[in-house]
């Protein structure tokens, strides 16, 4: 645990998890991360903003005893994922005075997830304030950052905003700013593409919510907090508009070599005709590393063997993988080989339907790749490169 003041009236509690590796069992966390929450007291009241993950529960209710928290009127959740909120229910039995604050679709999902009394639970309407006397919490309904019920909490004296996951980095750093780790924003672009790229226009409908705000400090609930508001909102502003880039990500896996001969005839393919390549095997891959690609790349290319009639079950996961965080390509393509038929293609194109994309073509050799499967392959990086000018 790593508590810090922040602002004058402002606590930040950090349960820093240097060791964790995965999150939700799918999200690769090669550099840990951290759960945060704040205490903010004001002039006669004081509250909790967002709890920790439940396997910090003990030594976090010993923080908010060392920080000389005696007392708690409201504990805000701004997010039911049990990451922010697996602390409820230990915080609520030891302050029984305090109300858990939320959006009502909060209270409608809460009780659920941790078996909490309803009784406890008021709800806040977008835009409501809070007051603590000298200090005024203001809610901002956010829904799909990224669940139905999340908001964000806004410290209207000192300006800083307490977004919970929304802009957060999967990141355990000893640092007290995001400016201090060189490693943040390849962080923040990691945790956007794997959580939030999904609900991409709700964000960008959403970010002059936040800007209007104009906040001197960005607190989230994971990773540290950002000294410099207006570098991550440019980023998201960024990342979840329309614009591509002359990019082609190929995702690939071989089993002997023929898949991997024709990805590489593919890569110089295209780098020739001048669009940039990034080339991910997948066979141990680090999949936040490849979501981390496909942010703002024009085209996906899927690259597999056939085993036993279809996609190999690595390329399969990826196309499902791809449909499930939805990038903004364009344009698709499926390389790979084949021993004696299959449908190995048409069934990897038929993975990613949420995926709004135009089938720039498929090619599939019998075998080892030979003079009119490269001919192919630079018909189709052909293609690419001209879909590509039209960006
Ligand atoms: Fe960090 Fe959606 O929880």
């Amino acid at each position: 645990m790593i508590t810090r003041k922040l602002g004058e009236s402002v606590t930040w509690l950090a349960a820093v998890d240097w060791e964790r590796k995965l999150f939700d069992e799918l999200i690769p966390l090669p550099e840990g991360t951290s759960y945060n929450s704040y205490v903010v007291r004001g002039g006669g009241k004081t509250a909790l903003v967002d709890t920790s993950d439940p396997s910090f529960t003990a030594p976090w209710l010993d923080e908010l005893d060392k920080a000389g928290v005696k007392s708690l009127d409201y504990v805000v959740a701004n997010h039911a994922e049990q990451d922010h909120s697996g602390s409820l229910p230990a915080v609520l039995a030891r302050f029984p005075a305090s109300r858990l604050v939320t959006t009502p679709k909060g209270k409608d999902m809460l009780p659920d997830l941790l078996d909490l009394p309803a009784d406890r639970i008021v709800t806040v309407g977008d835009g409501e304030t809070l007051a603590l006397g000298g200090k005024t919490l203001k809610f901002i309904h956010f829904p799909w950052v990224h669940w139905p019920e999340t908001m964000l909490t806004f410290l209207e004296e000192e300006r800083i905003l307490f977004p919970c996951d929304l802009f957060g980095s999967h990141l355990a750093t000893g640092a007290a700013r995001a400016e201090d780790d060189p490693r943040w924003m390849e962080a923040e672009r990691r945790y956007y593409a794997e959580i939030m790229m999904p609900f991409r226009k709700m964000i960008a409908g959403g970010l002059s919510k936040v800007r209007a705000l104009n906040p001197a400090l960005i607190a989230p609930s994971h990773g540290p907090a950002i000294g410099n508001p207006a570098s991550i909102m440019d980023a998201y502003a960024d990342w979840t508009s329309d614009r591509v880039e002359n990019r082609a990500v190929i995702a690939y896996v071989s089993m002997h070599d023929s898949t991997r001969l024709m990805v590489r005839h593919l890569e110089g393919a295209l780098s020739s005709r001048g669009v940039r390549v990034d080339v991910f095997r997948l066979a141990g891959g680090d999949i936040g590393k490849l979501a981390a690609l496909l942010i703002d790349a024009a085209t996906v290319v899927i690259g597999t063997p056939t085993v036993l009639g279809g996609a190999h079950p690595a390329a399969a996961y990826a196309a499902m993988l791809a449909n499930l965080i939805r990038p903004k390509a364009r344009f698709a393509a499926v390389v790979g080989s084949f021993g004696w038929g299959g449908k190995a293609a048409e069934q990897l194109v038929g993975l990613m339907p949420a995926l709004k994309v135009e089938v720039a073509g498929t090619v599939m050799a019998k075998g080892l790749p030979r003079e009119k499967d490269f001919a192919a392959l630079d018909a189709l990086a052909a293609t690419i490169a001209e879909k590509h000018k039209g960006l």
